[in-house]
């Protein structure tokens, strides 16, 4: 096969900042693939929301990613993609589409206590997704769930690492510690924004956190490959963001995304 390459953007979308933890991995991995985000901003939070209406949200972000001529999307997002990814890989059909795992296979693997926490959004737990894939896997492990009641809003406003936060993140997870879980897993794209303060909470105990970013990151990669779309090496990369929300939204995104970088 000969090598084409591509030098479009790849989309990656997410109901807000969240899916700045998938879109960091991309940008360390995929150092000359340009990257155009959107965060809707507009209707964030998903989590708690009805599946029909996260789809058209979905439908109305993809859409608009493909239009802005995205080679491939990243659904950045574990609720739109429980609520959505089957109807969007129908209706974009000539597009790849990537959408987040929950890392679900891993943790059961790893696990000693036999225990597997899970955090994520009501949607995501309530979806056929997760209930297929922790379903596959209960013969080594128990899931023990909890929703990050408060997370997404602390990460939209950049809350990360006030007293409050470290309270409101203790009330949930510490159930899941309690119950003797030795993996948590972070269902949610927003929550790795948390992981200090999870470890925090976690301390001395030895408990590993999940954060899927990069599964999904080499997961783009292998597709890359497959269909033959990798940018050039001397592809200059650019960074573009987009939101539904108003221009101050978009000014916190791109500070956001600007701190992960300089980190
Ligand atoms: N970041 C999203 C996720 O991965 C959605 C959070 C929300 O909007 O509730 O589930």
């Amino acid at each position: 096969m000969s090598i084409k390459n591509d030098n479009r953007p790849i989309g990656v979308y997410d109901s807000g900042l969240g899916g700045l933890s998938v879109w960091r991995e991309l940008h360390a991995k995929l150092p000359n693939e340009s990257l155009t985000y959107l965060a809707d901003g507009a209707n964030c939070p998903y989590g708690g929301r009805a599946k029909e209406e996260i789809r058209s949200f979905a439908d109305q972000a993809v859409g608009k990613l493909i239009a802005e001529g995205a080679k491939m999307v990243v659904v950045a997002c574990n609720t739109a993609t429980a609520a959505a990814i089957d109807f969007l890989r129908a209706k974009y059909a000539d597009t790849p589409i990537v959408g987040m795992e929950p890392a679900v296979k891993p943790a059961a693997m790893a696990t000693r206590t036999g225990v597997v926490g899970v955090l994520a959004t009501a949607g995501s737990l309530g979806g056929d997704l997760f209930l297929r894939t922790s379903a596959r896997y209960a013969d080594r492990a128990k899931f023990v769930t909890a929703v990050g009641e408060g997370f997404v809003e602390i990460v939209e406003d950049s809350q990360e690492s006030t007293p409050e936060t470290e309270e409101v993140v203790r009330r949930v997870v510490e159930p899941l510690l309690e119950a003797e879980a030795d993996q948590i897993v972070l269902g949610c794209t927003h929550y790795p924004f948390l992981r200090e303060v999870i470890e925090k909470v976690i301390g001395e105990r030895d408990v590993t956190v999940i954060d899927p970013a990069p599964a999904v990151a080499r997961r783009v990669e292998q597709l890359l490959d497959e269909f033959n779309i990798r940018a050039s090496k001397e592809n200059q990369a650019h960074y573009e963001f987009l939101t539904f929300a108003e221009t101050d939204y978009l000014n916190r995104l791109k500070k956001k995304a600007a701190n992960i970088i300089l980190r």
